[in-house]
């Protein structure tokens, strides 16, 4: 399949969707300065999460830790912790293992360097082309989703996106168009023109700013592009957990340091097994992973269903108490019994929080 890339004028694109950037962005705090520790938070968090769910993530964690020195320093619970409800916690740990770095290989400033950047735990070709772009207002380009969504459409590049052939296409249009004097602006306008406009479904075609350099919009296929292959089904897995009291404190398990939601902390419990009911597996879970035998029946309070990457978990959720068993941890990194409010302050998953939310527990002052 061809492009035809002699249709779009390359200046005109630019411009139009520079004018419709300045007339039309959202007043977001990342866009409130240029500071390159800032746009690499941000550039961060924004990965595959949503503008709106980013941005009071985003203030409380530049009020917390306002420069790369102060985020070196901390301990790394507290940006777990600060992280809480954002997801791809793997995400938070780079960060903080990045902050390390800048300060001890470059002195607490960022290198104005692709390949250096890249060093950086977390960071990919993408995050460092936004912070040479945006920061630095270097001609460096930045392709995410939005951007090959858009250029996709726009250059009519029909191949599968998530190959290299395609991808490499796709870089190439998103650097031919990083000329100009405001490499910075033109990165952020094409992101926004991406997630506002060049929408996946329901793109603002009629009121676009360059539909007629548009070949998806000429040929009909808007919404057909970017082509990705079929998604499979997520695997399903079913889990069972406990709200498990003693003494009115609560069992809280931290989760081991590698592997999913790793180093944050969780409602004891583990998978059940296909041949298991929920409580017989949650029972033989917390024997095998924390030496608990429970007596009698336990209560189940419900069950919840949390979409993975690829995964689906299917939660079942119960209570109980205990009296006075000793805890002989195999699984997991830590545990400790805490009262309610203790527990939602330690770093936690949104799945854990989805839990806490659906024990409908009154207790929590
Ligand atoms: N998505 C990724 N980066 C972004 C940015 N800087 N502004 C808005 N949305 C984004």
């Amino acid at each position: 399949m061809k492009e035809n890339q002699n249709h779009v004028q390359t200046s005109e694109l630019r411009e139009k969707v520079l004018s419709w950037y300045h007339q039309n962005k959202r007043d977001l705090p990342w866009r409130l300065g240029k500071d390159p520790y800032q746009i690499w938070i941000s550039e961060i968090m924004l990965q595959q999460t949503q503008v709106t769910t980013v941005i009071p993530y985003y203030n409380k964690f530049i009020k917390r830790f306002p420069t790369v020195f102060s985020l070196s320093t901390a301990e790394v619970d507290e940006v777990l912790s600060l992280w809480s409800g954002l997801g791809y916690y793997s995400r938070a740990r780079a960060l903080h293992r990045a902050a390390c770095k800048v300060v001890e290989e470059h002195n607490g400033v960022f290198p104005r360097d692709r390949m250096k950047l890249m060093e950086l735990p977390g960071v990919g070709p993408y995050t460092a082309g936004a912070i040479l772009a945006i920061a630095f207002d270097m001609p460096e380009a930045a392709v995410d989703g939005n951007v090959t969504r858009a250029l996709s459409r726009i250059y009519g590049v029909r191949n599968d996106v998530t190959k290299t052939h395609a991808k490499k296409k796709i870089d190439s249009f998103a650097q031919s168009l990083m000329t100009g004097s405001t490499p910075g602006d033109f990165c952020q306008a094409l992101m926004e023109f991406g997630s506002v406009v060049c929408r996946p479904r329901s793109p603002r075609c009629s009121k676009c700013a360059v539909n007629k350099f548009c070949d998806a919009f000429a040929k009909g296929d808007v919404e057909q592009l970017p082509h990705k292959p079929l998604k499979t089904a997520p695997k399903i897995i079913v889990g069972a957990a406990i709200l498990l009291s003693r003494k009115q404190k609560f069992l809280a398990v931290k989760r081991p340091e590698r592997g999913l939601l790793g180093g944050l902390w969780d409602l004891p419990g583990g998978e059940v097994r296909k041949d298991e009911r929920p409580e017989a597996g949650l029972r033989r879970s917390l024997f095998e992973s924390l030496g608990l035998v429970l007596g009698g029946s336990l209560e189940e309070t419900g069950r919840i269903v949390h979409l993975f990457t690829h995964r689906k978990l299917i939660l079942y959720l119960f209570r109980g108490e205990i009296n006075s068993q000793r805890v002989r941890r195999r699984g997991f990194a830590a545990h400790r019994w805490v009262s309610l409010k203790t527990f939602l302050d330690l770093p936690h998953s949104s799945l854990t929080a989805k839990a806490f939310h659906s024990l409908n527990l009154k207790e929590i002052s």
